[in-house]
């Protein structure tokens, strides 16, 4: 080995070390868990009283393994009615909310999916409530399912997402991407390692399968089996991260390609008809939902969006090749400039 390529293993060998102890940190503590578990019941006491008959569920990062610690709690409202008025629904919890002191209460009726946000005021906890979400429910198992297969999938994700929020490219009312996307492009980005640290689910003998209206959610869930998948894959959370970021700096076709964790590959733009904006989807990059698949998350990005999230990619991608210390650079809150401000 050239003592060029040695110095550039030993400091990627530093980086991973650096970004393992970040990954850490930014576990939920026990106490944490313990805190959402309570305030968890608490609400479905409070509900039980006040909506007898309905149930809660709890989804997205309290249960799908990629919350870090003060994330929030997203909660579904599950009620027996074919088509509920959401709305109303929406409006009812937020009384129902307010009379029991929660700070904060909004409800958000006119979003894509309506929501009601507050905070408990002895916790400090944000919660989201929806109505119905039963897909929002079966994805945030198939991200924990696929959290279980390989530990540099949460270890990857924690870092993306850490990464975003500090430098700001984790908000869909802005028109960057969820998290929700982000964990996706990590499953894909990890499905095309070679050798593959990921399998797809979606395409193997299915083992869980529900129907969401009209839409069949069947994958193999007997992750338990798959454990060594990626063993042959040697690849450290540094390398990775490294690759993941050149990836979306350098090499996605932004043009033509969509990423599909459902079929562990590449469409096209065109086979999904995702080539023109309507109304306000752009499909500037393009995410396509494993289960929801007309559904593309990337719908938000708009067209100036899209530059600052490809500068954030680009600049991820010269700091981790080049800066002389690329842990502390790399997730420097973002400042606006001042002709941006
Ligand atoms: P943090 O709250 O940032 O820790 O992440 P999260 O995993 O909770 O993700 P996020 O708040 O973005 O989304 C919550 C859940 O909503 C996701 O886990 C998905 O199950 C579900 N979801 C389904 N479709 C969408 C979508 O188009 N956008 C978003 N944001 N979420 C979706
Ligand atoms: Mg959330």
């Amino acid at each position: 080995m050239h003592r060029r390529d040695l110095l550039y293993r030993l400091d990627l060998q530093n980086f991973t070390r650096e970004l393992l102890s970040l990954y850490d940190e930014l576990i939920p503590t026990e106490e944490e868990e313990v805190r959402r578990r309570k305030f968890f019941s608490k609400l479905e006491s409070l509900f039980e009283r006040e909506l007898p008959g309905t149930r809660l569920f709890l989804f997205g990062s309290c249960v799908n393994a990629f919350g870090v610690c003060n994330s929030d709690i997203d909660v579904c409202l599950s009620v027996d009615e074919e088509e509920p008025n959401k709305i109303e629904l929406v409006v009812q919890m937020a009384t129902i909310l307010e009379s029991d002191a929660m700070l904060n209460v909004q409800a958000l009726t006119h979003a894509r999916v309506p929501i009601v946000k507050f905070t408990e005021p002895a916790t400090g906890i944000s919660c989201d409530i929806c109505v119905n979400n039963t897909l929002a429910v079966v994805n945030s198992k198939l991200l924990h399912d696929y959290a279980q297969i390989d530990v540099r999938l949460r270890q990857l994700a924690f870092m993306v997402k850490h990464w975003a929020k500090r430098r700001q490219v984790n908000d869909t009312y802005r028109g960057t991407l969820s998290s929700y996307a982000y964990v996706l492009m990590c499953i894909h980005f990890l499905q095309q390692r070679r050798p593959p640290i990921l399998p797809c689910l979606q395409e193997m003998r299915p083992t869980y399968e529900v129907k969401v209206g009209s839409i069949r959610c069947a994958y193999y869930d007997q992750v338990e089996t798959l454990r060594d998948f990626g063993a042959d894959n040697k690849e450290t959370l540094g390398e990775l991260l490294t690759a993941f970021f050149d990836y979306w700096a350098c090499q996605h076709d932004y043009n033509h390609s969509v990423i599909s964790v459902r079929t562990g590959g590449y469409l096209s733009k065109n086979e999904k008809e995702w080539t023109r904006r309507i109304g306000n989807e752009r499909h500037l990059i393009c995410i396509e939902d494993p289960f929801e698949v007309t559904h593309d998350l990337g719908r938000v990005v708009d067209k100036h969006s899209i530059k600052a999230l490809r500068a954030e990619f680009s600049r991820a991608a010269n700091v981790v090749a080049f800066d002389f210390n690329p842990w502390a650079t790399l997730f420097e809150p973002y400042i606006p400039s001042e002709n941006t401000r």
